[in-house]
C-alpha cells in the first residue's frame, strides 16, 4: 500500500513537472485530487490495510496530498508569472523607437527678432506696452507735434480710414497713449505693425514693423539716451559695434538724431555691403521728447523730460540674417522660413 501511494505520488509530481499549459494543471488537480480523483479513491481501499497501519498510511496520504497541492500551486504561480511577463513585454512602449520626426514649425524670423528686442529691453527695466494698429489722427500726428503741412500726413504716405482714423504710420502713438494714462516715471517699449503707402521694392513694404522706446522722468538728458542706445547696440549686436549720432529732424523730438552702427558685414573696415563706408546707415531714430509732446499729454515739461527712440524690426532682421530683400519676409515661402 505504502509503495502504491509513493509511486502514484511520484507519477503525479512528474506529470505536474511536465505540464506545458496552464489549463492542463487544472485538469491534473481534478483528475487526482477531486472527489472522484485517483488519489482520493486510494482512501477507499483502506479496508485492506491492517488496523495498526491505518494511521500511518492515512498520514502518508495526507502528506502526499499536501505535497501534490503545493507543487500544483507552485506550477500555477510559474504560469502566472510567465503570463505577466509576456503581457508586460506586449504592452511596453519603446520610447526610443526611430520614428519619422514630425515638423512642428517655429516662429517667424520677424517675431523672433521682435521678441529678442523686447526681452532685451525688459532686462534693462523697460515694460512692454501694446497699442492698436488703427489709430486716431490725433495720436498718430497732432499730439506728436507733427505740423499740419508735414509730408507724412499726405494721402500718398498714410492709409486713411476716414478724416479722423488711419493705420498708424509708426509706433509713436503708443508713447502718447502711455503718457496720457501713466504718470512719470515712464520706461516702456512698444513693438508692432506699422503702415505706409510705399511701393514694394527690395527694402520697402507697405506693412512693416517698428519697436519704439520712451523714458520720461525728472532730469532725463541726452547722455541717458546715448548711454542706453550704446549699451543696447553693444549687447544686442556685439561688443565691437560702434555707433555714430547724426543730427536729424523729427517733429516729436528736439534735439533729434539718426544713429548709424558699424557695418554688420565688415564690422567697420569697409566692404561692398556698406559701400566702403564701414557704417550701416540709419538704424535708429531718436531724440529728447519735445516739450510740446509732453504738454499735449498733460505732463509738466518744466519738471519732467524724456527721450525716445524707434527702429525698424524688418531692417534689423535683415541685417542680422543677411537678407537682401524684404519681400522674403512676407512671401511665407517655407523653404526660406525653415532656415531660421
Ligand atoms: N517714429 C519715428 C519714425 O517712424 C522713429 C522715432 C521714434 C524717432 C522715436 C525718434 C523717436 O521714423
Amino acid at each position: 500500500m505504502k509503495e502504491l501511494i509513493i509511486d502514484l505520488k511520484n507519477q503525479i509530481l512528474q506529470e505536474i513537472k511536465d505540464v506545458k499549459e496552464k489549463d492542463k494543471i487544472e485538469d491534473i488537480k481534478v483528475k487526482y485530487l477531486g472527489k472522484k480523483g485517483k488519489f482520493t479513491s486510494i482512501l477507499r481501499n483502506m479496508s485492506s490495510v491492517s488496523k495498526e497501519e491505518r494511521p500511518k498510511i492515512g498520514e502518508l496520504i495526507n502528506i502526499s496530498k499536501n505535497e501534490i497541492e503545493e507543487k500544483i500551486n507552485e506550477k500555477i504561480e510559474i504560469f502566472n508569472k510567465i503570463e505577466l511577463e509576456e503581457r508586460i513585454k506586449r504592452e511596453t512602449i519603446d520610447v526610443t523607437i526611430n520614428k519619422k520626426i514630425v515638423n512642428i514649425g517655429h516662429r517667424h524670423p520677424l517675431n523672433q527678432v521682435k521678441e529678442e528686442l523686447e526681452n532685451f529691453f525688459v532686462s534693462m527695466g523697460f515694460s512692454v506696452v501694446d497699442g492698436p494698429e488703427i489709430e486716431t489722427v490725433e495720436n498718430n500726428f497732432n499730439k506728436l507735434n507733427s505740423p499740419l503741412d508735414h509730408p507724412s500726413r499726405e494721402m500718398s504716405d498714410t492709409f486713411y480710414i476716414d478724416k479722423d482714423l488711419l493705420l498708424r504710420t509708426h509706433t509713436s502713438p503708443v508713447q502718447i497713449r502711455t503718457m496720457m494714462s501713466t504718470k512719470p516715471p515712464i520706461k516702456m517699449v512698444s513693438a508692432g505693425r506699422t503702415f505706409r503707402f510705399d511701393e514694394v521694392d527690395d527694402t520697402h513694404s507697405p506693412m512693416f514693423h517698428q519697436i519704439e522706446g520712451l523714458v520720461v522722468d525728472e532730469n532725463i538728458n541726452m547722455s541717458n539716451l546715448i548711454d542706453t542706445l550704446n549699451t543696447f547696440i553693444k549687447e544686442f549686436f556685439g561688443k565691437d559695434m560702434k555707433t555714430r549720432y547724426r543730427p536729424h529732424y523729427f517733429p516729436f523730438t528736439e534735439p533729434s538724431a539718426e544713429v548709424d552702427v558699424s557695418c554688420f558685414n565688415c564690422k567697420g573696415k569697409g566692404c561692398n555691403v556698406c559701400n566702403g563706408t564701414g557704417w550701416s546707415m540709419e538704424l535708429l531714430g531718436c531724440g529728447m521728447v519735445h516739450p510740446n509732446v509732453l504738454e499735449a499729454c498733460g505732463i509738466d515739461s518744466k519738471k519732467y523730460s524724456g527721450f525716445a527712440f524707434g527702429m525698424g524690426i524688418d531692417r534689423i532682421t535683415m541685417v542680422k540674417h543677411k537678407i537682401n530683400n524684404i519681400r522674403l519676409l512676407y512671401d511665407n515661402d517655407k523653404r526660406f522660413l525653415e532656415q531660421f
